[in-house]
């Protein structure tokens, strides 16, 4: 009797989320696209009278030289630059607060994302603290806690995965609580969003199938979730149909710049959608995994959905079935639920054929109740996943993943 209240609880608050995400005037950033297209971004930084940016990536990507040709062009524009590269895959608070200090002692002006989600959503929260010297990190933890702007913020993904790139959301890890949450806020929208299929053309075949899957999972979560609209079902149909179309080309072959033009428009749109319509259980217990085991994000993603979406099916099979089509999967004549379990076949057979494990090796069986109360506590009552999900559902759902 309380379970049902609750989850009518959980569902009265999506509605008001759904009916405020369809009247917020969530910004646009302006898209630079195509080969080369980085180096359109100097001028545009350039134009808009900045004198020195902090351009935030990782070490990684220096050792690579991929931001090389982004500093050229900054110089050769006379835009003055510092780079921050200290941030870590998942990233922290501390580095967050070292960036920052960077900011400050250099009298940076704007600041550049450059990498994976991880320097992007960086980036995003050092602004958000330059902005907001007042308030701490966790303080600005969940939705709506940005109190004043950020500097001007320009991102370029180097992963097809996250979308943070369009997205209002920054992910950031509390190394002390290994607790990973999200903050949330029109202001995190980046002004600029560099698609340039050449930087992703060194990218690792593993890193190129889990970041994808998150792509995904994005597409996926917004779509099967109630708070969908045209345009966020139009964008995550199109997600899918891409990722479907493309990424294994793009495991198999890195340098197949259509198949990487592909995977960044599926990012982006994947992002476009969920960042008005959320995401669902995958990513609220993928969090924790990243948080506790520092499992990368997509890997986890890709590990998650398709026991998540076996949970759903009945309630999503609809959905699931237009998600099938718009991937050109199943054939014509098959009804809803030999579509939908046809999806859900295609997930895994992508993950199979991409190397991607099917349980999560660091996963500890004493750990499991900690991670569904943590996963429940983040989509709980926000999240409008199709099924809600009680406690004893989510423990028996993550004990699947064990190895
Ligand atoms: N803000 C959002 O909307 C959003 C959405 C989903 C996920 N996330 C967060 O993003 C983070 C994950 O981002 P990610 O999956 O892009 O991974 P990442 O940024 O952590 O990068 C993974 C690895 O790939 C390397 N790499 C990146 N680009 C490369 C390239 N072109 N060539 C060679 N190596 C390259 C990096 O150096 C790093 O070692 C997580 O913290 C996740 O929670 C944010
Ligand atoms: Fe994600």
């Amino acid at each position: 009797m309380l379970w049902s209240m609750k989850k009518r609880a959980y569902r009265v608050n999506q509605r008001v989320m759904k009916a405020a995400s369809l009247m917020l005037p969530f910004p646009q950033p302006v898209v630079l696209s195509g080969p080369g297209s980085v180096a359109k971004l100097a001028e545009n930084i350039s134009i808009r009278g900045l004198e020195h940016v902090l351009v935030v990536t990782d070490r990684v990507l220096v050792e690579l030289g991929l931001v090389d040709g982004l500093l050229r062009s900054l110089e050769e524009h006379g835009v003055r630059h510092t780079v921050f590269a200290e941030v870590q895959p998942n990233p922290t608070i501390e580095n967050v607060e070292q960036g920052r200090a960077v900011y400050r002692d250099k009298g940076c002006d704007g600041i550049v994302g450059f990498g994976g989600g991880s320097p992007m959503d960086c980036a995003k929260i050092i602004g958000a603290r330059v902005g907001n010297p007042f308030m701490s990190v966790r303080m600005m933890k969940g939705l709506f806690k940005v109190f004043l702007p950020i500097p001007p913020l320009f991102c370029v993904p180097t992963t097809a995965g996250t979308g943070s790139e369009i997205t209002i959301v920054g992910v950031i890890t509390d190394a002390k609580t290994h607790e990973k949450f999200a903050i949330s806020d029109l202001k995190l929208t980046p002004k600029i969003a560099v698609l340039d299929p050449t930087l992703m053309v060194g990218l690792p075949p593993h890193i190129t199938s889990s970041t994808g899957m998150d792509a995904l999972t994005h597409a996926v979560e917004a779509f099967i979730g109630l708070n969908g609209s045209p345009y966020t079902d139009e964008k995550a149909l199109e997600a899918t149909r891409l990722i479907m179309a493309s990424l294994e080309k793009a495991y198999l072959d890195g340098s197949d710049l259509q198949a990487r033009t592909d995977m960044a428009l599926a990012s982006l749109y994947g992002g476009a959608a969920f960042t008005r319509a959320y995401v669902g259980y995958v990513h609220a217990i993928a969090h924790n995994m990243g948080g506790l085991y520092g499992v990368p994000h997509g890997l986890a993603n890709a590990i998650i959905l398709p026991h998540v979406l076996e949970f759903c099916r009945h309630d999503a099979q609809a959905k699931l079935a237009a998600l099938a089509r718009a991937g050109g999967i199943g054939s014509p004549g098959e009804d809803e639920e030999a579509l939908a379990r046809a999806f859900i076949e295609q997930i895994k057979g992508m993950n199979q054929r991409m190397g991607i494990p099917t349980t999560i090796a660091q996963l500890r069986a004493e750990d499991i109740p900690l991670i569904a109360r943590r996963a429940l506590a983040e989509a709980h009552p926000e999240y409008p996943v199709p099924t809600i999900m009680s406690l004893a559902e989510c423990e028996a759902l993550v004990r699947g993943l064990l190895a």
